[in-house]
């Protein structure tokens, strides 16, 4: 697969196909779809970079972006073939590290405040797979789905932004255990961690799915994006620093709704 460098604006249909995705905009929802089904969804390094394209240059009126995978998995995480013959990594030190922040941003803009994320899981979710699930908002889960954290397995660690949001939804033990056990947690258990927020039977996932994008835009849409960024923050605030952040979203919201400040 290429590793083409992105301009400006959405990647072109040709580029996606070669990164292993499909992109749909329909109006307020995007759905990107992973898909090389027939390696179950496996992402190579160009997959994470047209992801990343794709984050910055989404048009403005997208309120939520979906992401979903095609065939029997979601992802089998990264394509192996990435590692054979040093798999292109950089030699240097400063280089790897830029490298793997590139990489890393084909993840971290699903956190931004501008859309809610939502991943749509079903069958395998494996080391990037599970990562890529865990860097959405939501996770609608089918009932076939086999999360598993196996870079560990691997000799390696997970680096594709997961172990924070692992961390803050499971704590720190019962993520050290699913990651050094490089196991398997289905459906039932992952709704129990609260690593599912809604679950479906397999063949009513994209139903489940639907239902939820169209609540998420029933709510207005200026109060959305407040009230994510307004919750993103509060795990690194304390309660004095995150009532200070509810006050200024409040005016902002105010504002924008009755042009000005009541009283
Ligand atoms: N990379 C490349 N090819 C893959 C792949 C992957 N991660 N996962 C599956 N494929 C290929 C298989 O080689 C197979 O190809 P052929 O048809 O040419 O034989 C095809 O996809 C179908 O796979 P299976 O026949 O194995 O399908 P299955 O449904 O029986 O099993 C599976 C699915 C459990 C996901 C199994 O394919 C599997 O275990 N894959 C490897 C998973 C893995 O180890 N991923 C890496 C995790 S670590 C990570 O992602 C992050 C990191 O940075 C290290």
């Amino acid at each position: 697969m290429g590793d083409a460098q992105y301009a400006a604006g959405l990647p072109d249909d040709a580029a996606l196909a070669e990164a292993g995705l499909r992109l749909d905009v329909d109006g307020a929802v995007a759905t990107v779809t992973l898909d090389r089904p027939e390696r179950r969804n496996a992402m190579t390094f160009a997959t994470w970079r047209a992801l990343a394209a794709i984050g910055r240059s989404l048009p403005a009126d997208v309120r939520v972006v979906v992401l979903r995978g095609e065939g029997p998995s979601f992802s089998a995480g990264i394509d192996l073939s990435m590692f054979s013959g040093g798999g292109g990594f950089p030699a240097g030190e400063d280089d790897l590290d830029a490298f793997i922040a590139d990489l890393q941003e084909g993840f971290t803009w699903l956190r931004r405040p501008e859309f809610v994320t939502v991943a749509a899981v079903h069958g395998h979710a494996i080391g990037a797979g599970f990562q890529l699930a865990l860097g959405c908002d939501i996770r609608v889960v089918a009932d076939d789905v086999k999360f598993c954290m196996k870079e560990p397995a691997l000799g390696l660690v997970p680096d594709l932004t997961g172990t924070k949001p692992l961390v803050e939804i499971v704590g720190v033990n019962r993520a050290l255990e699913l990651c050094l056990t490089a196991r398997t947690v289905g459906a039932e258990e992952a709704a129990r961690l609260g690593l599912a927020e809604i679950t479906a039977p397999a063949g009513e996932l994209d139903k489940a799915v639907a239902d939820l994008v169209a609540s998420l835009l029933a709510v207005n849409a200026g109060a959305a994006v407040a009230t994510k960024r307004l919750l993103l923050e509060a795990p690194g605030n304390d309660l004095a620093a995150q009532c200070a952040a509810e006050r200024r979203e409040q005016a902002g919201r105010l504002r924008e709704m009755f042009g000005g400040l009541p009283g």
